[in-house]
């Protein structure tokens, strides 16, 4: 399970399981590019893998826009003189009651997670096809369960699944191996405010407010962004060589969909 030697972008990696991905990967022996629009945010990650000994290089971008997915490829190809991992991450959706969301919300959705994921991987398969390397794309167990208020969620998830699939289809043919994992809920900051909001509404602490959401996904317990992390070392590692096009459900047990 170790990466030595290989080079890495992790998308999203500002925050969250992007972050956690990428300190794994370097932890593992992998040079990683991360990126996001904060580069605050993104320093304070690669500092973090720096003082541990790891490499680590930032590019600040907005993945929506078309033209960064292939800047930030090349700012990896710059840096490490060539690509083995591509882990994206990057992704937000607009949650709530399907009649207050617009086409412009739907847009929104799509623009980061799902042709984020089409772009970098057009950007990157070429590099990947050299080096004989990975996609992951880091999806959500949405795609497989639908819920009302997560249909702009739920419907990119579903199609990025799709893509993941699609590419892994080709990487047969090009030498590329195209997996994804699906999270449940993982404690990020995102998920973060849940909790907050539901200590203040309920007047509850945290442990009470963390059993109520272990209780209501029906889950062992809340992921940790380290959770996610390790299996993605796995997934890109020689020890996962045999998944191809491999869509693994990481969530507690919450998906009870075969
Ligand atoms: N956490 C969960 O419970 C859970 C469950 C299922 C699936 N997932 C999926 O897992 C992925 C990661 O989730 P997370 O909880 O780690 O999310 P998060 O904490 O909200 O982090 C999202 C990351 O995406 C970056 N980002 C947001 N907008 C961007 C943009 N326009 N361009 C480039 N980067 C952008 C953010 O950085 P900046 O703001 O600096 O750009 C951040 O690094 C997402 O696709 C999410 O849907 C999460």
């Amino acid at each position: 399970m170790r990466l030595d030697g290989k080079s890495a972008i992790v998308t999203g990696a500002s925050q969250g399981i992007g972050a956690a991905i990428a300190e794994a990967y370097a932890k593992a022996g992998a040079e990683v590019l991360i990126t996001a629009r904060s580069q605050e945010k993104l320093d304070a990650v690669a500092s973090g893998i720096r003082a541990a000994g790891g490499r680590a290089e930032t590019f600040a971008g907005d993945l929506k826009q078309p033209g960064t997915a292939a800047e930030v490829v090349d700012a990896a190809v710059t840096a490490f003189g060539k690509l083995d991992i591509l882990a994206h991450s990057a992704g937000a959706t607009k949650y709530g009651d399907f009649f207050d969301l617009t086409d412009a919300d739907f847009e929104d959705g799509f623009a980061l997670k799902y042709y984020g994921a089409v772009r970098m991987t057009r950007a990157a398969w070429p590099h990947l096809m050299k080096t004989k390397g990975c996609i992951l794309n880091v999806i959500g167990v949405g795609a497989r369960v639908s819920e009302k208020n997560f249909a702009i969620g739920g419907s990119v998830n579903s199609a990025l699944t799709n893509f993941t699939k699609a590419m892994a289809d080709r990487g047969v043919q090009d030498g590329v191996r195209v997996n994804a994992i699906h999270p449940g809920p993982v404690l990020t900051p995102r998920i973060r405010q849940r909790v907050e909001f539901i200590m203040r509404e309920e007047g509850i602490d945290e442990a009470a407010a963390l059993a109520k959401m272990e209780a209501n996904w029906r889950v062992m317990r809340l992921g940790k962004p380290e959770d996610i992390a390790n299996l993605a070392v796995f997934a890109v590692s020689e020890a996962g060589n045999l998944l191809q096009g491999s869509v693994i459900d990481m969530d507690g047990g919450a998906t009870r969909a075969l």
